[in-house]
């Protein structure tokens, strides 16, 4: 067993040792020994928004940044420079960091196709993880990143962060504490208009010379090089990834198991298809995707053809329940008092009967924070306490799992009957073939 880095260098209570250390006037490690040392695996777009969120924290150095595109490792090995002030190692393969001792825990930023390798390396090599959403391509990987933290007993956090912002906390406590009533009915959405160019369909060209292509790719099939298939915009191709489903739709579904207390729904069905976008993408750009939940139902709408906001919204969460609904996206959230009805035809059949009144207050209440330096410091805190994260790996799998089943309902066309125990579909062999998938040569997932 690979021992535990952070409890080698006794972490707990380290700067009390320290601070007696100096006190007796005997040297001290320095100061960077307090902290922990980290390394970026994946310096793109989220990779660079992590580091603002963790570089500011004076417990936090970034000794490594890994990357296949080596302007994106050296510009971000630059840009820490600045703030920290010491040089930083820059590589293309991330196992290199993962044999370093200088090496706490990774943060995980690539591509989805690429969160389970270096997450479960990462944890077999002692280190612990924070690792980026969705958890993984497909069900298998996070089943075994699960089983890899677990068995190397190692933290894995995920970048779910809404979990850790007061105005998710505060509105899911709502929808659990039984004032909206039964909730029975919610809706999660994405809308917007990118018709028809949308992501446009460039062709296939050689690989910039400063990118390490084929490692970029490694367990996703081998093909020509497409601008279109990589930095970014990788999201929009089921190579790699699982479209706006499990780009965005993973934040809103989270919250929905979370506020559900669910681990999966009974069933779910997807109709949609590429109806407005003339690009290359091979993700749906419209979806309606319906999931059964014991006493409750619930839709995920996407499109992409036009940005008509609901209920003042492009995106969100609406809870619907006896008493009232609760509306909720990032920028905070409104409790909508209810109010109950005769049924038609009721008065003039069999006569007036008094309506219950709701007494339930409407409120309206401003996101005070992103939870994102939260969720930074629980991970934080998890590396010393040793508990289990705000956004453990197995509580983003379910959320996640949420995402592919929907996109497995899209690919096979028809309702599909989920056994949240075993996480395989009802009597539906297709469906179960595309729980996993055969990763490249060389790229095949770890025994664990
Ligand atoms: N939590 C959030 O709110 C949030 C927001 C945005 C993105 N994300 C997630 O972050 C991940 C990255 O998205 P992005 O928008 O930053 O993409 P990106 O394309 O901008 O960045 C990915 C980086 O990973 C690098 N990379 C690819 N394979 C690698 C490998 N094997 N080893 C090292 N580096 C490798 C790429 O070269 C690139 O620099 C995605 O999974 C995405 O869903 C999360």
């Amino acid at each position: 067993m690979i021992s535990d880095p952070l409890s080698r260098r006794g972490f707990v209570g380290g700067s009390a040792a320290l601070a007696a250390l100096a006190a007796m006037g005997v040297p001290s490690a320095s100061a960077a020994n307090d902290k922990v040392r980290l390394a970026l695996i994946g310096a793109g777009s989220r990779g660079n928004q992590l580091l603002g969120s963790f570089l500011p924290r004076a417990d936090v150095d970034f000794v490594a940044v890994v990357d296949v595109d080596d302007k994106h490792a050296t510009e971000t090995a630059e840009a820490i420079k600045r703030a920290k002030g010491h040089d930083v190692k820059t590589a293309r393969d991330y196992r290199s960091v993962l044999d370093d001792p200088n090496v706490d825990a990774v943060v995980i930023a690539t591509p989805d196709h690429w969160h389970a390798l270096p997450a479960i390396h990462a944890v077999m090599a002692g280190k612990d993880v924070y690792v980026e959403k969705p958890v993984a391509h497909n069900v298998a990987e996070g089943q075994a990143m699960i089983r890899a933290a677990r068995k190397y007993n190692k933290v894995m956090a995920v970048g779910t962060q809404q979990r850790s912002s007061t105005n998710f906390q505060q509105a899911v406590e709502t929808v659990r504490s039984g004032k909206l009533g039964k909730v029975f009915w919610v809706q999660t959405w994405n809308f917007e208009n990118i018709s028809p160019v949308g992501i446009g369909r460039p062709a296939d060209t050689n690989p910039p010379a400063h990118v390490d292509y084929d490692r970029w790719l490694g367990p996703a099939p081998a093909r020509p090089f497409n601008p279109n298939r990589f930095h970014l915009l990788f999201r929009w191709f089921f190579d790699y990834a699982g479209g706006m489903m499990s780009d965005w739709g993973v934040h809103l579904n989270d919250i929905v198991l979370w506020a559900l207390d669910a681990k999966g729904p009974l069933s779910v069905y997807t109709s949609g298809g590429i109806f407005t976008s003339d690009d290359n993408r091979d993700t749906p750009d419209t979806m309606q995707v319906v999931y059964e939940f014991p006493g409750c139902t619930l839709t995920y709408s996407m499109r992409k053809g036009n940005g008509l906001k609901y209920n003042g919204h492009d995106y969100g969460i609406l809870f619907c329940g006896t008493e009232g609904s609760l509306m909720l996206d990032r920028s905070g959230h409104e409790i909508i008092p209810d109010k109950v009805i005769l049924p038609y035809g009721i008065k003039l059949a069999q006569g007036d009967r008094p309506l219950r009144s709701i007494d339930l207050k409407a409120e309206q209440v401003k996101a005070k924070d992103d939870g994102i330096p939260a969720h930074v410091a629980n991970f934080l805190d998890c590396l010393k306490s040793r508990e289990r994260p705000t956004c453990d790996i197995e509580i983003a799998h379910r959320s996640t799992n949420t995402c592919h089943l929907g996109n497995i309902a899209y690919r096979v066309g028809r309702r599909l009957h989920w056994d949240e125990t075993t996480e395989t579909f009802k009597n539906d062999s297709e469906a179960n073939a595309l729980l996993a998938r055969e990763a490249r040569k060389g790229y095949e997932l770890p025994k664990i």
